[in-house]
């Protein structure tokens, strides 16, 4: 029975790409679990900020890194995000939280963490799973059964990110977009990057529905063998 493999799928790709409506209605349709990576990097970020850890000092957050008890619940349906069982699902998209992000992630304690649960979840999903980030094809899940690496202009991201923030300032999300994008590329451990072996999928000019049935014919090339 084909459908008793569990598939491993890998979404990377910069924010604005629609990575997340896309991973989320893949995984729905496949019967497959979801996991948003982005959210556990925003939730120990959270954590950081409520406890008074100093962003700007990598020791610091290096020696809280394992502190805060990160769970994450992957049924695309209804994801959820808990820390020390508190719901963040809300506090993690402040813009503060999203401010500090990048600094946070980027410290390699804090990576080694979130990587330990990124790949406990994807072994233990029945069915398989749909794990979207930046660095899943690259270093999290390097054996995923199909890697794709959404892009989009910097433009049409930036007007997807300031629709879903309600009519913030387009030139200014754009602004905020590539700075983030420059920090979570440039940085030492597991930067933003395409997987050699990912298929590139330009999302700029394809509706998000248009994309959604992209990757899933993928999957379902991938799991015929094809
Ligand atoms: O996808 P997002 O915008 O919610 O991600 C928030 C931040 O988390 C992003 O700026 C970089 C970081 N991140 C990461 O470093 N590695 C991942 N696999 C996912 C997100």
């Amino acid at each position: 029975m084909e459908s008793a493999t569990p598939v491993i799928v890998a979404i990377d790709g910069p924010s604005g790409t629609g990575k997340s409506s896309t991973s989320k209605a893949v995984a729905a349709q496949l019967g497959l679990s979801y996991l948003d990576t982005g959210a556990q990097y925003r939730a120990i970020t959270w954590w950081m900020v409520n406890n008074g850890i100093d962003i700007d000092d990598p020791s610091a957050i290096a020696a809280a890194a394992g502190k805060p008890e990160i769970v994450s619940g992957t049924d695309p349906q209804a994801p959820t995000i808990f820390v020390d069982g508190v719901d963040v699902a809300g506090p993690i998209r402040t813009q503060e939280v999203t401010s500090k992000v990048s600094a946070v992630s980027a410290v390699p304690e804090v990576r080694a963490r979130i990587t330990e649960l990124q790949r406990s979840l994807a072994a233990s999903a029945e069915h398989g799973i749909v794990v979207e980030g930046r660095d899943i094809g690259t270093t999290v899940l390097p054996d995923a059964d199909l890697k794709i690496f959404l892009t989009a202009s910097p433009e049409a991201r930036a007007a997807r990110r300031s629709g879903e923030l309600k009519g913030a300032d387009v030139h200014s999300t754009r602004e905020a977009l590539i700075k983030r994008d420059a920090a979570d590329s440039s940085r030492k451990t597991s930067p933003l990057a395409k997987a050699d072996d990912a298929v590139e999928v330009d999302t700029t000019d394809l509706t998000l529905a248009q994309v959604i049935e992209c990757v899933v014919t993928l999957v379902e090339e991938k799991r015929a063998g094809k």
